[in-house]
């Protein structure tokens, strides 16, 4: 799909800069110029056009005056412009326009796996740079100018390394769902480092940032459009999340796929560190902080494979002030995935966190859980089914300076001193929690993202949610020399109990908001075939072979209550009320649902099933049909969006049938139910 700049611009940027975006100005780019890989004297400007420019980079120290210049193509990673093309194949339906390109010279071209055919991506290596120095540039198509002459088109150098002088990241994971969430939860740290007048040196993406299987046009939509303006001004630092994972792959070397197309990351050591060979995992130096990126998702994590190996020697070499892992699988959740549960982020716990913690790491980043929890400061815990507070705590304190005071480690690298683990995987996917994680000082349900400032000796993370308030702060000093301590009982968060209106099988369900672009399978108001007054017999009414001939047919919504419904039903008095809808729908290429999704108001509870097969549940405590148990009426009002779960397995090409059982609690006066059913692709 091929997007505006325009477009971009009066989403966005044109609310937070006030820019004066008019359509016959402005160039269309298919992806607007964003910052890559950075160093003391280094980065890269990468963009996407739709056909081939004659590509030039202009920049200078002043927003005028811009005598630096790139413009020679080249065809490695040295120098110049590297331009990479999407031509297509030649079984590949090409649109016309584009087939004249397919070139000899054009063919040699480094591939762009997955965008759009006629698509050039340019990632133009500015060389020569001073250090620690703010510049401003622009992108041209020969001789006319591309980008505004806006204050936004900048990028400072990094310091030398080794530099004491403060220094601001921001973190964030799990934001690429598009939704009104994501954009809060940016806006609120763009105000954030407003009022403060301290911009962002750098950031960190923790992952899942292209819902939902990271396809090109997702990560387009998603994350480029979403953070333009943090992306074109300063450099994002990713790690590769489980979304992305569905269409990227982190192979030695270039990994393929949307993901690897988009960024452009130190494997040779570029930046300081140790070289890694890989985009999969990396490091970098930033001033006097060392920052290492790992791939949770499809590398082997292992102690004796090649990323812990590594790892291993990248923090044998590193003598920075302060070391920073990230990753996207965290080693300590009980969010909307349990670490103790789940193989990947077990590992991470038990066979990285190790390695991590003797070479003296400080802060550990990661999303993936869409939640909020933030350490104690910790050293130890590695169990691979639990994860144990008790002598496992160096300090139980809150870490906030006007509170239990911050956490105190020894000056320099010392192994086991201590680490703050932090899952901020609150960008923007819908919030869930499964329990308490006995090391965590604050576990909160907020979308938000982390604002970390280090000055010298000092390192201070602070969670700011979508309003823009800071929900955490805790700060770090290290300083003298300070002996550890083991805490035998440390300080434990109370245990989380489920609010009463949830019932304990709703568990796997995910209630999230509704995806933005979505096609309907079963349209509102639609004719149902229904049962009231009885109940089925055997579950056969859920399936698909089933014959509800003599059942009576409607439209949705079905319920007797307060309000009209179209198809109005009585309360039989003395007696439960339920009622039993089917429906049969056509889907095809089911491989390439991302999600489908039941948009449903109700009351009291329901349980859905396709083909057969449960997949959604709400209200309703154990059982099905006239057998049901543990109705909780429903509390909220309102249209619900559950995303149905086990859709692969459920789902067939072809004909498939839908099907709905509502109860009402004993005590209810009405019973409802008016669902409809969308997929996204
Ligand atoms: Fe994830």
């Amino acid at each position: 799909m091929i997007r505006l700049f325009v477009m971009v611009l009066a989403a966005w940027a044109a609310g937070f800069y006030g820019l004066c975006a008019s359509s016959d100005s402005l160039p269309v780019f298919t992806r607007a110029p964003y910052l890559q890989f950075s160093t003391t004297n280094s980065i890269y400007v990468v963009w996407r056009n739709e056909g081939p420019i004659k590509p030039v980079v202009k920049f200078g120290k002043s927003l005028n005056r811009l005598p630096g210049e790139v413009s020679q193509i080249s065809d490695s990673t040295g120098t110049g412009i590297v331009v990479r093309a999407s031509l297509g194949t030649n079984s590949e339906t090409i649109p016309s326009k584009w087939r004249s390109l397919r070139t000899e010279e054009n063919l040699k071209l480094r591939k762009l796996h997955s965008a759009p055919v006629g698509t050039f991506q340019y990632e133009a290596r500015l060389v020569g740079l001073e250090t620690d120095t703010k510049y401003y540039y622009a992108v041209y198509d020969g001789k006319k100018r591309l980008t505004p002459a806006d204050e936004s088109y900048s990028f400072t150098t990094m310091p030398p390394v080794g530099t004491r002088r403060p220094i601001r990241f921001w973190s964030l994971g799990d934001g690429g769902t598009g939704r009104r969430e994501q954009a809060e939860v940016f806006e609120a740290m763009l105000d954030v480092t407003k009022r403060e007048k301290r911009p962002l040196d750098l950031w960190l993406h923790l992952g899942d940032m292209a819902y939902g299987t990271g396809r090109d046009t997702e990560f387009q939509a998603r994350f480029f459009e979403s953070y333009d303006l943090a992306l074109r001004s300063s450099v994002c630092w990713p790690t590769m999340g489980n979304h992305e994972g569905f269409t990227s792959k982190g192979n030695q070397g270039q990994g393929i796929g949307p993901y690897y197309d988009a960024y452009v990351v130190p494997r040779y050591a570029e930046a300081g560190g140790l070289a890694s060979g890989t985009e999969a995992y990396y490091s970098f130096n930033y001033a006097n902080i060392h920052f290492i990126c790992l791939d949770s998702h499809d590398q082997e994590r292992k102690p004796d494979k090649a990323m812990a190996k590594w790892l291993k020697a990248d923090l044998e070499k590193a003598k920075a002030d302060w070391q920073v892992a990230f990753f996207h699988h965290p080693p300590y959740t009980k969010g909307s995935h349990d670490s103790d549960k789940e193989k990947d982020m077990a590992e991470m716990r038990q066979f990285l966190m190790p390695i991590i913690e003797s070479g003296g790491v400080d802060l550990v980043l990661a999303g993936h859980s869409h939640i909020y929890e933030r350490s104690m400061l910790i050293d130890g815990v590695y169990g691979a089914t639990n994860m144990v507070a008790e002598n496992n705590v160096l300090d139980d304190g809150d870490g906030d300076p006007d509170g239990d005071g911050p956490y105190r480690k020894s000056a320099g690298i010392h192994p086991h001193e201590g680490t703050v683990a932090i899952v901020a995987g609150n960008a923007g996917a819908a919030m869930s929690r499964k329990g308490t994680v006995s090391i965590m000082k604050r576990t909160l349900t907020e979308y938000g993202s982390v604002i970390i400032d280090v000055d010298g000796d000092t390192m201070t993370g602070r969670m700011i949610n979508r309003t823009g308030k800071v929900r955490d702060l805790f700060s770090m000093v290290k300083r003298g020399k300070v002996d550890p301590v083991r805490l035998a009982l440390p300080w434990q968060p109370e245990e989380y109990k489920k609010t009463t209106n949830e019932v304990k099988s709703a568990d796997y369900l995910v209630q999230t908001a509704m995806p933005v672009d979505y096609k309907v399978v079963i349209p509102k108001n639609a004719e149902w075939q229904y049962l009231a007054g009885e109940d089925p017999k055997t579950m056969d009414w859920t399936r698909r072979d089933f014959d509800a001939s003599d059942w009576k047919r409607g439209k949705a919504g079905f319920g007797f209550g307060d309000e009209p419904f179209q198809t109005e039903l009585t309360k039989i008095r003395g007696k439960a009320s339920s009622i039993y809808l089917r429906r049969e729908f056509t889907v095809e290429q089911v491989d390439k649902i991302t999600e489908l999704g039941l948009v449903v108001n109700y009351s009291d509870g329901f349980i859905a099933y396709i083909n057969g097969r449960e997949v959604a549940r709400k209200g309703i405590g154990r059982s099905s049909g006239r057998n049901v148990q543990k109705i909780v009426p429903r509390e909220e009002a309102g249209a619900a969006y559950i995303a149905l779960k086990d859709l692969h397995k459920s789902l067939k090409d072809g004909v498939n049938v839908f099907t709905i059982e509502a109860h009402a609690a004993r005590e209810s006066l009405d019973l409802f139910v008016n669902p409809f059913l969308i997929l996204e692709d």
